[in-house]
């Protein structure tokens, strides 16, 4: 995918204030176009002016220390914040050219399309096969034939149907918590969102789930657009294509994950994926 690498002027009156070196994911690319995107709670600021695109079905990570504000431009990519009344925002968010704050943009539709998945496996207190169900049984009404069709496709896309094929009937909170998580994650494929958002994933997950989680990141990228919110240095470099250094609500360095990773543009990059800057 050709990219174009700009980094801004230091002799530029912008970057008096913005040194962030940012790559440039070509329009015709991207899947989100964030543009000029603040957000502060209340009176806190929380994202301070971020500019970035997102490639389609590529895999970006967004890494930065604790309260960067990761998870808060997460929310913000499918509109979770539209429910805190204290959430200021301005600028631009574009999903495949369309801004998401556009009246006619109906948040249930734009919650589909960009499926979340939390840092604790939350599945619903039933059935494995219902959690699967829930969200189909929300849209178009389905025959049970296709419907089971349907449940069989995302949790063989969410690597989990070998191991939970002859319990279906049993409860979600039956399985392991690495099983819970890849159930969260084919209740949210079920629904065929173009873009899944991770907010620490694999945080509470033991190494084996972990793996099996981010095979399924990197799998899933053929058909997906994926965000993988991590603190796990050497889980970025693994999966990502793309990834996005945070700090205190501003975007510092964005690049191709190998770039950044083995030659960081900037010292406050360098510092915090070698550990010298928590
Ligand atoms: N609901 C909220 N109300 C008020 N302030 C909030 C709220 N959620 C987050 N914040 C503040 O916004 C800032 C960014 O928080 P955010 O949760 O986005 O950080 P993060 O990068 O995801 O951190 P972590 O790595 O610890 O998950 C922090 O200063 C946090 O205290
Ligand atoms: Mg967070």
């Amino acid at each position: 995918m050709p990219v174009f690498d700009s980094v801004t002027d230091p002799a530029s009156p912008a970057s008096a204030v913005s040194t962030a070196a940012v790559i440039e994911i070509p329009a015709s690319a991207s899947c989100f176009e964030i543009e000029g995107l603040s957000l502060a709670y209340g009176d806190t600021p929380a994202l301070e002016n971020l500019t970035l695109r997102v490639p389609r079905q590529r895999v970006t990570a967004f890494i930065g220390p604790s309260g960067c504000g990761k998870t808060t431009l997460l929310r913000a990519l499918n509109r979770l914040h539209d429910l805190n009344d204290e959430v200021r925002r301005q600028g631009h968010i574009h999903l495949e050219g369309q801004e998401i704050h556009a009246p006619e943009v109906e948040v249930a539709e734009l919650r589909r399309r960009v499926g979340m998945v939390f840092q604790t496996p939350n599945p619903f207190p039933m059935s494995i096969y219902e959690n699967v169900a829930f969200g189909l049984r929300l849209q178009a009404p389905l025959k049970k034939r296709q419907r089971d069709e349907m449940i069989e496709w995302a949790l063989r896309s969410a690597a989990l149907w070998d191991e939970v094929k002859d319990r279906l009937h049993d409860s979600a909170w039956s399985l392991s918590g690495g099983q819970q998580q890849r159930l969260v994650i084919a209740r949210t494929l079920a629904v065929e969102p173009e873009v899944l958002l991770l907010d620490e994933p694999a945080s509470a997950l033991d190494p084996i789930s972990t793996l099996k989680i981010e095979e399924l990141i990197r799998s899933l990228k053929s058909r997906l657009t994926l965000i993988l919110v991590t603190h796990n240095m050497q889980q970025a470099a693994r999966v990502s294509d793309y990834t996005a250094f945070l700090h205190a609500g501003e975007l510092v360095e964005y690049a191709a994950t190998d770039a950044l990773f083995t030659n960081p543009r900037l010292a406050q990059t360098e510092n915090y994926i070698t550990g010298r800057m928590v």
